[in-house]
């Protein structure tokens, strides 16, 4: 119990910067006109078109939604596309039965698999041996911080021993507080789920298709319906589709910017 909250305390996260002037370095070139133009068109269709996305467009936006930025790249992420009729059916009586699931050509349900850091943690390691000249620090960040920050230890009992080795720590200097116990781990991995569902619905709009993110649905049923252990969490289901007449219910409403954005 020592060894671990000395551990903690002393653990270096990240690696110090050089103090040097730097210039900027080239970076591709992005048409954010067009970017604009997919996010402002992007709205929750409600009734879709009975027309299915094409198989490429799907591959496509899966893959924009894999590249989500996520938290230490543990991935702990799952998206299930759910093609089965009788599935499909069970599915969207699990989404309360909702326009935006029945009328849907294309069913997807993005999940949070915060129990799956470990493995994926192991992944990291074997493609890192793959690779040439890995540094140090990276295996480091692995095999090491990774496991202090996300063990949670058997049915959690580690995390009053978490908690106040953070707070001890915080004592002395800046320290990252979350996540801390089994629901901190879910909220750790909704997150990034999350930015995988903002890749998802954004990459569709751009192939000139539609969707909506629905958390009105009964979880443990879509677990169910999914085979997904208890650990997993059902962050939002995706509808797809090509909007149909009709499909938007109103104009797109958002409240005055200066309630949301604060400058410090
Ligand atoms: C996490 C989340 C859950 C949502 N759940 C539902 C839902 O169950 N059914 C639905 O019709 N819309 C749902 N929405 C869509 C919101 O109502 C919609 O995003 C909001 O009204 C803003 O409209 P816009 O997406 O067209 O900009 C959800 C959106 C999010 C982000």
């Amino acid at each position: 119990m020592n060894t671990y909250i000395r551990h903690m305390v002393k653990a270096k996260i990240f690696a110090g910067v050089e103090k040097k002037s730097r210039a900027a370095a080239d970076a591709p070139k992005t048409d954010a006109k067009a970017f604009h133009a997919v996010v402002d068109s992007r709205r929750s269709v409600r009734v879709y078109a009975d027309e299915p996305v094409p198989k490429a467009v799907v591959d496509a936006c899966l893959d924009a939604a894999l590249k989500a930025p996520n938290s230490s790249n543990l991935q702990v992420w799952e998206i299930h596309h759910v093609v089965d009729a009788s599935k499909k059916q069970a599915l969207v009586e699990a989404c309360l039965s909702q326009p935006a699931a029945a009328t849907a050509p294309e069913l997807f349900v993005f999940v949070a698999r915060p129990d799956l850091w470990r493995r994926n943690a192991a992944w990291m390691i074997e493609a890192f041996d793959r690779q040439p000249e890995v540094p140090d620090s990276a295996y480091q960040y692995y095999q090491k911080i990774v496991p202090l920050v996300y063990n949670m230890g058997p049915l959690g009992i580690f995390t009053p021993l978490k908690w106040l080795a953070f707070n001890l720590r915080g004592l002395q200097r800046p320290t990252p507080r979350e996540p801390v116990g089994k629901w901190g781990m879910r909220i750790w991995a909704h997150k990034s789920t999350a930015l995988a569902c903002a890749h998802f619905m954004l990459a569709m709009r751009a192939h000139g298709f539609d969707t909506c993110p629905m958390e009105g649905l009964d979880s443990k049923r879509v677990k169910r319906i999914l085979g997904l252990p208890r650990a997993a969490g059902v962050t939002m289901a995706i509808s797809a589709g090509r909007r149909a007449e009709g499909g938007i219910y109103g104009p797109r409403m958002r409240f005055d910017s200066k309630h949301f954005i604060h400058r410090h």
